[in-house]
Formats: C-alpha cells, structure tokens, sequence
C-alpha cells in the first residue's frame, strides 16, 4: 500500500524492482484524479485529444514489461522523436560534428523560440528544441528527403520494436499551422547552419512528429537506450552504448525545456516530454518508463506523466544522483 511505499522510501529501504508491478499500478491510480493543465491545441488536431486518458508503462533492461491503464492507447510522438531522431544522427555522424553542429546546451527559453535563435548567432544551442531538432533531422543520412523520412521511420520504429504508424490527419493539421517551424528552418538556413531546402526538412521534421506510440512503445525505447542501444524485448541493437551516452547526457540538460533543472533537482531522471503528452524517462541500466496524458503545464509537459513518473522514481529508487 501507499502509506508502505512512502515509509519504505522515507526511511531508504527501497521496495524496488521486485515489486514494480504492484509499483505502476500504484503510480497510475495515485495520480489519475489530477485534472489540472490543458490539451495543447496550436495544433488543431491535438486539442480533440480525450484528458481522461492515462496510461503508464515500465520496461525494465531484460525486457520485462509492466502497463496501467491507457497503456496501450496511440498518440503522436511530437518532441520525444528528437531525442531518437538525434541518437540517429550521433550513430551517423559521430559526437563532435553533431554537437558542433547543434549544441549540447539549455537555451533556457521555450521549445519553439526564435528569439533563442537569435540570441545566439542562429546556432540551435540543443537537439531538443524545435530549432536544434529540425537541424538534426537535416543530418540524417539519405539523398533526399523521402530517404530520410523513411530512416527516421525504420530507426524510431527499431527503437519502439514493432513499425510505428504515422497519422497522416495529426502530420495535416500540423502542416496547415507550420509557420513558426519553418520560420525556425529557414533562419538556420540563412546562418548557415541548415542545408538544404529548409521547407523539405521542416516537412521531414513534421513528419516524425505525425509517428504513432503508446505509453507502451515510449518505455521499449527509452529501455533501449537504458540497455545500451540494445532493445530488450526485440534484441535488436539500434544504436552503440556510446550514442546511448551522449542522447541521455542531453535529454537530462533540456529534455524537459526550461524546467529541466527542476525536473533533473527533484527527479534526477534524463527525461523527454511532447507536446500531446508523451514523457519517457531513462534510468541507465535499469529500464524505462512511458507516461501519456494530455493535459499538459505551461512549459507543454503532461501533468499527470509527470508526477506518475516521480512516483516511481522515488519508489523505485531510481533518481541518479
Ligand atoms: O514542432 C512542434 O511544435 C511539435 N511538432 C512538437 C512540439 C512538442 O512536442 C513540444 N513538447 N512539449
């Protein structure tokens, strides 16, 4: 029970991963009743999303996989493609080219800012803001910008183990009110820090976007990266231990935008949110969890995923620091 958990952490003897089950369920039935925040809806589509939603999900590093509620319910990824998008890149490119390239710093300012762009010479400063993210997806390897699409597709979907399906209404609807984006895509262009044609990459970027996961899938990838770039539950290797260092090193400074320090102080997780309400977090060498609600505060982090996620940070004992 509640009260047994808390006592167990207040005084150390931490329950632990021999209870995880019990643990997620207890997270998820905690945490359901908050209904504060609000849908996101600068993308029409995102705004119809039903608040009631909750899912939370947990897989740890040998593939053992632990679901509440609306686990298993599709949204579209958003800004936690970037951090798979960039470990691609990294896989592609090296450590050096992409950090020269895109930064590994907190902007401090919020994921769609121009002004942070300018402040700072038109470098992205990090891959997790939309100007840093769209940047990176111009990395990724292929002729043309079908060919990146498609292994930026194939990569998430290895990460996810199963192929992610894209919605082509949320990929519309995001395309039809894009402006800032491509504003985004086309001062990186004039600073020389795109090439190109901004608008195909932009396109590309909205794409990734547009891809399906649950709750479910967030914790399978976030185990991949916590199991060193193997996925525990396919075995595949999508990308070295190496890249799995430098993606989490990153999503721990900005993942969650300008709360990251916050978020790094109480929960001392590397941890991704998007903008539909999506929050995976990393415990390397442990596992994953995944959390969906759509309600999300002003910084565009889902309430409810991330207080079911400090949960079981705390209950499992899994803050880094
Ligand atoms: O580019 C955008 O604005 C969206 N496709 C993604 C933003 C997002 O998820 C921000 N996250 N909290």
């Amino acid at each position: 029970d509640l009260a047994g958990i808390e006592q167990a952490v207040a005084t150390g003897a931490l329950p632990g991963w021999d209870r995880v089950e019990e643990l997620v369920v207890e997270a998820h039935r905690r945490h359901s009743a908050d209904d504060s925040g609000a849908v996101a809806d600068y993308i029409p589509l995102l705004g119809a999303a039903d608040p009631s939603l909750f899912g939370l999900a947990v897989v740890d590093a040998s593939g053992g996989v632990h679901d509440a509620g609306d686990a298993l319910h599709e949204f579209s990824i958003q800004s936690i493609s970037k951090m798979f998008v960039y470990a691609l890149a990294i896989q592609a490119h090296g450590h050096a080219r992409v950090r020269d390239i895109v930064g590994v710093n907190n902007t401090g300012l919020a994921f769609n800012s121009v002004m942070a762009l300018e402040l700072n010479g038109g470098h992205p400063m990090n891959p997790m803001v939309n100007a840093g993210a769209i940047a990176t997806t111009a990395l990724m390897t292929g002729a043309d910008a079908d060919e990146k699409w498609e292994r930026i597709r194939d990569g998430l979907s290895a990460f996810a183990g199963r192929e992610l399906p894209f919605d082509d209404e949320v990929y519309h609807s995001e395309m039809k009110t894009n402006e800032r984006n491509r504003a985004l895509g086309r001062l990186l262009s004039s600073y020389g820090r795109l090439t190109g044609d901004s608008d195909e990459i932009v396109d590309v970027y909205t794409r990734q976007c547009a891809l399906n996961v649950t709750a479910h899938d967030l914790a399978v990838m976030g185990a991949t990266l916590a199991d060193g770039g193997v996925n525990p539950v396919t075995g595949e290797r999508v990308v070295s231990a190496d890249v799995c260092r430098d993606t989490l090193a990153v999503v721990a400074a900005s993942g969650l935008y300008e709360r990251s320090g916050e978020w790094l102080f109480e929960i001392g997780l590397p941890a991704k949110s998007g903008v539909s309400g999506g929050i995976v977090a990393v415990s390397p060498g442990k596992g994953a969890a995944g959390a969906f609600s759509p309600r999300l505060d002003s910084a565009g982090n889902s309430v409810r995923a991330q207080l079911a996620i400090g949960h079981l940070s705390r209950s499992l004992g899994l803050n880094l620091f």
